[in-house]
């Protein structure tokens, strides 16, 4: 199916990943099998930073400074450790060339901590048996909720303010610690001073990167429990059952304020083709499965209400096609393909298990009359069959140092999550972001490590790198790249439509939500065509084609483009605040 999520889903996946994935290390070191972890890490959706307690934020790991020589890492306070200190001590233990260092960490907690983490432990070990043996899943987790409400319990009877100052409710602090070439994790349960070793550097340039820089420390500040938790609530999000269609929805209710009111019958809708047009502009947005997962994280993230797209396109002879970046191939592939509309539509009616929700937006007929359907056909045909454009998909998300990352995220984790995955998938890692990050930087072929080792050497930085606008004509080692709205966008750039500024719009930095709020859609409705939310009584501006919910695209047709558009965008939800002319 398409990977309609895009670059910020990306991200935290790759989080995800960090635990689960059974080549890293660090995976190993987990107590539980990758398999039955897999399908939560998507939906990471959560970064409700409203939900304190259960939410997906709590998967995200806090950047809490980074220990170099001079033993100044400053305080800062975990789970329940209130005073914690780093610092790192040279040595050369093995005879290497470059030598090792062992990190210091000194945690101090309150004694009642000591007992908050005795339940969490047990907590712990629920988890641990129930991941081991799934059949008796239900009945644990019971038992393991409720041990949950007796320490939400113990909390707000008992400790009151005292506990509130610990930042969660689980007292089991798991840290993360990274440099650019390593990345391991440890937990602490007892108040001492904690040693880290690593045995040797890898080279000459991590040695002076640790020297100068440091061991960036990562708290995950949940605490064990905590974190688990938050997967245990992420988890039904990607079930291909009710349960996960209802999550999703109960998910973006309440974290977008979506609404979801049902439909009348039919929900599919009797099409005449001869009223679809060349350009007309087709939203989905699914609610289950792995890809409904994938998407509500997408939508939470960006905005958008829909999580995926795809573009009608007429013929010399008339038949209809749609264009589809992130269409699966036989092979399992996910590329760029122009299938015949009856194949499209047939997949959707009878073999999309997402449940996909469809919309068609046609192009007002100004616009449409601009649409260089020859222009965009070369577009198409020179795409197809390329792979899905995995390669930009995070930065048409971070434009700004800190108006895009849902806090705890920012640009150290964004580092440390590319650097794990640069251990656990290199080819991957490379055809994802090294590519797209060496064209930043002006250089070619430098692996992560490297490209986080000349930013600094250069006095930049790597969140200053991310921010760097994508421009579209950029050439990867496997053509250009296009996620499925980068896809639609530059083929009505061909067409024109951005005309006259279109050397100045690149489309790669678009998410979805931008593309349904450009003014290009018909808003006349008795244009509409007849057929067009027929059997509802409530008359959107668009044609929603299938589905049992209504779907609803606020901010709609409504904003014209403007040269270097969407380069420069905030993007924080609740609200997804938008700067003028950002
Ligand atoms: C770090 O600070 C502690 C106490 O503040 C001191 O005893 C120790 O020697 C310092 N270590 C280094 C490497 O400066
Ligand atoms: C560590 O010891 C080896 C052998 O004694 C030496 O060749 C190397 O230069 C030392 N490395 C550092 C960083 O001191
Ligand atoms: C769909 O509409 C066509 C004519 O527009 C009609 O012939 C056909 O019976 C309709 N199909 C259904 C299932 O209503
Ligand atoms: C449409 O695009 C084609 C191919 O790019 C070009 O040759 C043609 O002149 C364009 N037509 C118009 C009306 O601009
Ligand atoms: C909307 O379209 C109808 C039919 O084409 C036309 O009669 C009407 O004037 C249009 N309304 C506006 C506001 O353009
Ligand atoms: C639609 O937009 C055009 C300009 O693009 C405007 O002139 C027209 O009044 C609008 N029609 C409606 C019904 O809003």
């Amino acid at each position: 199916m398409e990977p309609s999520f895009s670059l910020k889903t990306l991200l935290t996946i790759s989080l995800f990943l960090f635990f689960i994935t059974p080549q890293s290390s660090l995976a190993l070191k987990l107590p539980f099998h990758p398999q039955d972890l897999l399908p939560l890490l998507p939906r990471q959706v959560s970064w409700p930073i409203l939900n304190r307690l259960n939410g997906a934020v709590d998967l995200l790991p806090t950047f809490v400074g980074a220990a170099s020589a001079s033993n100044d890492t400053g305080d800062w306070k975990g789970a329940c450790f209130y005073e914690n200190r780093a610092w790192m001590e040279f040595h050369n233990k093995t005879g290497s060339e470059f030598g090792g260092g062992t990190l210091h960490l000194k945690v101090i907690r309150m004694w009642i901590f000591g007992v908050l983490g005795f339940i969490e432990v047990v907590g712990f070990g629920i988890w641990i048996l129930n991941v081991l043996d799934f059949s008796v899943e239900l009945k644990l987790v019971r038992v393991w909720k409720k041990s949950l409400w007796g320490l939400s319990w113990v909390k707000i009877s008992t400790f009151g303010d005292m506990v509130s100052e610990a930042h969660s409710w689980t007292c089991m602090d798991i840290y993360v610690f990274a440099t650019p070439y390593h990345v391991t994790w440890d937990y602490y349960l007892l108040s001492r001073e904690h040693t880290l070793e690593f045995k040797e550097w890898e080279s000459k340039a991590e040695y002076e990167y640790v020297k100068n820089w440091g061991v960036s420390i990562f708290l995950m500040h949940a605490g064990m429990l905590g974190t688990l938790q938050a997967l245990w609530d992420v988890f039904p999000l990607f079930t291909n059952t009710g349960w996960g269609e209802s999550s999703n929805i109960g998910f973006l209710k309440k974290h977008m304020g979506a609404t979801f009111e049902q439909r009348p019958q039919p929900w599919a809708t009797n099409i005449s083709v001869d009223d679809i047009h060349s350009g007309d502009f087709l939203v989905l947005s699914k609610i289950r499965g792995r890809w409904g997962g994938f998407e509500t994280l997408e939508k939470w993230v960006s905005g958008a209400y829909a999580g995926h797209s795809a573009v009608c396109l007429r013929d010399s002879e008339g038949k209809l096609w749609v264009g589809e970046s992130g269409n699966e191939n036989e092979q399992g592939e996910d590329v760029i393909a122009v299938l015949p509309w009856d194949e499209w539509w047939d997949y959707e009616l009878n073999k999309d298990n997402s449940n996909p929700h469809i919309a068609l937006l046609p192009l007002h007929p100004d616009v449409r009359a601009k649409f260089n359907e020859t222009a965009a056909w070369e577009y198409a045909l020179s795409m197809k069959g390329r792979p899905y454009g995995y390669h930009n998909l995070i930065f048409s998300w971070i434009d700004t140092l800190d108006g895009n990352y849902p806090p705890p995220l920012d640009a150290h984790v964004v580092a440390s999550f590319m650097t794990v995955w640069n251990h656990i998938q290199p080819e991957y890692a490379a055809n994802m972001w090294n590519e797209a990050l060496n064209k930043r930087l002006g250089t070619q072929g430098l692996d992560l490590p490297d490209i986080l080792v000349e930013v600094e050497k250069r006095g930049s930085s790597f969140g200053k790198l991310l921010t760097i606008p994508e421009q579209d004509d950029w050439l990867y080692t496997d053509g250009k790249s296009t996620s499925c709205i980068a896809f639609v966008l530059e083929m009505y750039k061909e067409a024109g439509l951005f005309d006259p500024i279109a050397s100045s719009v690149q489309v790669t930095e678009f998410t979805i939500k931008d593309a349904y709020t450009l003014r290009f859609f018909e808003n006349n409705s008795s244009r509409l065509p007849k057929w067009c939310n027929d059997g509802d009584d409530v008359k959107l501006p668009f044609c929603q084609i299938k589905g049992r919910y209504r779907m609803e695209l606020p901010e709609y047709n409504i904003m014209d483009p403007y040269p270097h558009m969407n380069e420069r965008c905030p993007s924080l939800p609740p609200k997804y605040f938008r700067t003028q002319s950002c």
